[in-house]
């Protein structure tokens, strides 16, 4: 029966090898925000709030706070894959601080995969996702300081 020291040297091979993987398909900023994502969490009464199930049946959830006429606050959450999570860590990373308008127009699918540094063809998509999650989460804002007073009546 391993001891837990050879149990603990054995993970850490696994995620080498996991890793030196990733590395043949992936640039170091994708592998970066896959391992520490920025902003992955739920936000509490956001003042818009976005939800989209990708092509691949991927799920995100984004959420902002606008301050001041600037995105304040930008979290996501999804049950996605790592390429997903690398997509929104760097969408809400690009989002905070930008107003309005700034975030809608610079925050595209393109721009996010540029950040990146790139994505195989099969993970493009999550790029997409993670823009459109955006989109309705600023639309959402956009809809919420029309009908303030609905909040009140909103489960997210
Ligand atoms: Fe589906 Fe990433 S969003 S694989």
């Amino acid at each position: 029966m391993p001891n837990k020291e050879d149990l603990e040297k054995y993970a850490k091979q696994i995620q080498e090898m996991i890793l030196e993987q990733a590395r043949k398909e992936y640039s170091e900023v994708v592998i970066e925000h896959w391992q520490y994502p920025r902003n992955f969490r739920a936000t509490e009464q956001p003042d818009g709030y976005g939800k989209v199930k990708g092509v691949c049946g991927d799920t995100m959830e984004m959420f902002i706070k606008v301050k001041n006429g600037k995105i304040s606050e930008c979290s996501f959450l999804t049950d996605g894959c790592a390429t997903t999570i690398a997509c929104g860590s760097i969408a809400t990373e690009l989002t905070l601080t930008k107003t309005f308008i700034e975030a809608l127009a610079f925050v595209s699918g393109e721009t996010i995969l540029k950040k990146l540094g790139g994505l195989p063809e099969a993970s493009i998509h999550c790029a997409f996702l993670a823009a459109e999650t955006l989109r309705r989460a600023l639309a959402d804002s956009l809809y919420q300081q029309k009908y303030s007073w609905k909040k009140q009546y909103r489960k997210t």
